[in-house]
């Protein structure tokens, strides 16, 4: 079987990136991890893609002045690993056309809530804040918005009483790594079609 080639985009600590580096090591997982790209330098994801001998690329969005430019340079180095599907994992940058295009329906992104609730940097806290009695987290295709593409699959995860945000966010990242890897799995087997904004098993 020849195994789908991703990349994973970080910026921060990289624990979803460790979720997939784990799925893609199992015999049946149909992907396989070619690089690991991040926009920050010191981030602890590059030592997690170091340890488990992934090549990393480092593109600091800081000495490109223009998205589309900075978009175009992070197409090439992914093309230079023959990558096929995109991973976002904690990658704090928004993508523009000029990536997207050259990635058709092949971003993928998790993020910690149930959206269309709470997208952007806080959802945790906002959350919390709403007083919603469930929130969970969401792995979507990526758009040209924030936190906006047809969502693939989602997890449920209940607030408690005695939640903070810390506690909270640790409990739906739990889920995180068990959904991200799942996801994966169902958009690079060709086992998903979009009709409308939903996406439905092929
Ligand atoms: C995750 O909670 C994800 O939902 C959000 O950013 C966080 C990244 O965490 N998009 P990590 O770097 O994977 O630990």
């Amino acid at each position: 079987m020849s195994r789908a080639r991703v990349a994973v985009l970080v910026s921060g600590s990289g624990s979803n990136l460790q979720a997939l580096i784990d799925a893609a090591r199992t015999p049946d997982h149909p992907a396989e991890l070619a690089v690991v790209v991040s926009n920050v330098s010191g981030a602890f994801a590059l030592e997690r893609a170091r340890q488990a001998g992934l090549p990393t690329e480092v593109v600091s969005h800081r000495d490109f002045s223009e998205r589309a430019v900075y978009d175009a340079e992070l197409v090439r180095r992914l093309r230079a690993h023959a990558v096929e599907w995109v991973c976002l994992a904690g990658f704090m940058r928004l993508l523009g056309p000029t990536f997207l295009q050259a990635f058709p329906m092949r971003v993928l992104n998790v993020h910690p809530a149930l959206l269309p609730a709470f997208p952007g940097m806080h959802a945790p806290r906002q959350a919390l804040e709403a007083g919603v009695k469930l929130t969970g987290c969401t792995v979507h295709f990526v758009d040209e918005g924030a936190d906006t593409g047809p969502i693939i699959a989602q997890a449920a995860v209940e607030v408690l009483d005695t939640d903070d945000v810390e506690a909270l966010a640790t409990r739906i990242q739990a889920q995180e790594h068990r959904l991200y890897p799942q996801a994966l799995a169902l958009a690079v087997s060709g086992r998903l079609r979009l009709e409308g904004r939903r996406v439905l098993s092929a």
